[in-house]
């Protein structure tokens, strides 16, 4: 495949926050065009994968991170599923059904970087205790009456969303610093700004703060609709 050719495959570009976010939604072109992007033993892997849509997925966004970087750079994949990024990158992967959203900085730009693409329509508000502890339903209720003030119309499921997003992009971003699992009660957030679109939090777990040495973690957000879904992006650098 020529660099005329893989060219026009289009992706999109958007800011969310610091964070550049290349994304590639899933009805373009066919595999075939991504195919040439990977190492012989990512072709392998992309064959184990039984699910078509996984399949894809695994494909695009190695292409779609060649094509940043605008050369076919190594990737492998730690033991415990984050990318291995090769010296002087750093990088975040997210999928959604087939949509692809990945970022990739050169260092020393940043530590780390965590990224994270959902679909609205996939939130339902009877999880909300497992994402958030009662304190941060309160600022939630707080951000959908307050929402108004900043011609905002958004859902709970939409803000349920850009916090699921964002515990996401957190875990994916401090995860290979600290290489501790942590989970959505372990992000307390501080703060939610409609306006700016930015959430403030910080991580309970001692340990990973120490480790870290991260007090507070910013993340963005970035809500779009597309063919009637509502994608959000979201991420977090420290
Ligand atoms: C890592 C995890 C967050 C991935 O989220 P997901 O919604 O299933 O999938 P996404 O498509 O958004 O992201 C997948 C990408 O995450 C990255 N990833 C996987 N494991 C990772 C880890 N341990 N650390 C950092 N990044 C990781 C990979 O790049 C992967 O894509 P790839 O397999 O093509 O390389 C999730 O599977 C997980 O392990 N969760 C446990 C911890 C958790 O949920 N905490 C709650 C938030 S605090």
């Amino acid at each position: 495949m020529s660099r005329m050719e893989t060219k026009q495959a289009p992706y999109q570009n958007i800011l969310c926050g610091p964070v550049l976010v290349s994304w590639l939604h899933r009805d373009k072109e066919s595999d075939d065009i991504f195919d040439a992007a990977l190492f012989d033993e990512e072709k392998l892997h992309a064959q184990t994968l039984l699910s078509k849509v996984k399949r894809s997925e695994f494909i695009r966004s190695r292409w779609l991170i060649r094509e940043l970087a605008e050369e076919k750079i190594p990737l492998p994949t730690a033991a415990e599923g984050y990318p291995i990024w090769p010296e002087p990158y750093i990088g975040s992967i997210s999928h959604s059904v087939g949509h692809v959203a990945v970022t990739l900085f050169r260092s020393p730009t940043f530590r780390s970087v965590g990224i994270d693409l959902e679909r609205v329509s996939r939130m339902k508000t009877i999880i909300e205790p497992r994402i958030l502890e009662p304190e941060e339903s309160i600022l939630l209720n707080n951000v959908l009456s307050d929402q108004s003030k900043f011609s905002l119309n958004h859902s709970r499921e939409f803000w349920l969303t850009v916090i699921f997003g964002f515990k996401e992009s957190c875990f994916k971003c401090l995860f290979p610093l600290v290489k501790k699992r942590f989970y959505f009660h372990d992000v307390n957030i501080l703060k939610i700004n409609c306006q700016e679109s930015t959430i403030e939090a910080r991580i309970k777990d001692e340990e990973i703060l120490k480790m870290s040495n991260i007090i507070k973690v910013m993340g963005y957000f970035y809500g779009l609709s597309y063919r009637g879904e509502i994608l959000v992006f979201s991420s977090v650098v420290v």
